[in-house]
């Protein structure tokens, strides 16, 4: 079986040009650029590279962009009254924080005070629950953006084994819930789960969120499989890996995304969507 591989940067790259073009045509008919705002607590390492790459997407595609660094000592409720503050602001069509916040920041009351259509992380429980109701808004974007991965493919999903490996809020519940809506028949798996081996081999499309370098060995992909790794882990030669063992995973897999360069740029692409959709629905309100 010879794998081809899924393209995430590129694909990403074509999704950031027809939003650009998207962009320049609310200009000329008088509408405002699409805002996003990030807010960043602290200076986690990992969420600044992720912070300054969002801010530049913006800027390539033309929106207009505000970014909020806080100290890690800003109290819970002076960063709700940010959030309440973007929410009212007119300029700004999505509001992001990003995460993890410190440990002395309740995560989940901070996602909830987020205006639900400027939440474009699709975080906030109404935008998780349109989810499960077929009713989907602003969706979480690594599912999303893996969905338009699975979708490039040109593959039929309808029908289709997929397994999710991981259950977090961010990816592995929401993923579930979007391949269900694409008719496939999705299982999730967690640390407690038994004979995963025996479950990822019956899986026709397989998505690692498990944040572990190379925890799913090659060998326990059913040929002709989609392989979808969230993963990014560094191993120990220094060097980004995803969750499978891609060199194995090759020789068994028809679909693979490779890490770097699958999932990531996917998941900045469907942020960019989220935040042009907010944008349109905001300039059609009465
Ligand atoms: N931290 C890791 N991934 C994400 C994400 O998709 N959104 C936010 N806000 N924080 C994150």
């Amino acid at each position: 079986m010879s794998v081809r591989i899924i393209d995430g940067k590129s694909i990403a790259a074509t999704i950031r040009r027809h939003i650009s073009g998207a962009v320049r045509e609310r200009i000329a008919s008088g509408l405002p650029r699409p805002g996003l705002a990030v807010i960043q607590v602290g200076d986690n390492p990992a969420s600044s590279v992720y912070v300054s790459h969002k801010r530049r997407d913006c800027t390539e595609v033309g929106f207009h962009s505000e970014a909020y660094e806080l100290p890690v000592q800003t109290s819970q409720k002076e960063l709700v009254t940010l959030v309440e503050r973007l929410n009212k602001n007119a300029a700004i069509d999505g509001i992001l924080v990003q995460l993890p916040l410190p440990g002395h920041m309740n995560a989940q009351a901070v996602i909830e005070r987020i205006d639900p259509g400027k939440d474009v992380d699709g975080f906030h429980p109404e935008n998780i629950g349109r989810l499960l109701l077929r009713l989907p808004s602003m969706r979480p974007c690594t599912p999303y953006g893996i969905m338009s991965l699975l979708r490039h493919t040109g593959e039929p999903l309808e029908g289709k084994d997929a397994i999710v490996i991981g259950q977090s809020n961010i990816v592995g519940r929401p993923m579930a819930i979007e391949l269900l809506n694409a008719r496939c028949t999705p299982t999730i798996c967690h640390s407690r789960t038994q004979d995963l081996q025996a479950k990822i081999h019956r899986a026709d499309i397989v998505i690692a969120a498990v944040g572990r370098d190379g925890f799913i060995p090659g060998s326990w992909i059913k040929t002709g499989a989609i392989v979808i790794d969230v993963g990014i882990n560094r191993n120990a030669l220094g060097k980004l890996v995803g969750d499978v063992d891609f060199a194995t995973a090759c020789e068994r897999a028809a679909w693979i995304t490779p890490v770097p360069g699958g999932v990531g740029p996917m998941t900045r692409a469907a942020l960019l969507e989220n935040t042009l959709l907010a944008a349109e629905r905001h300039s059609q309100r009465p």
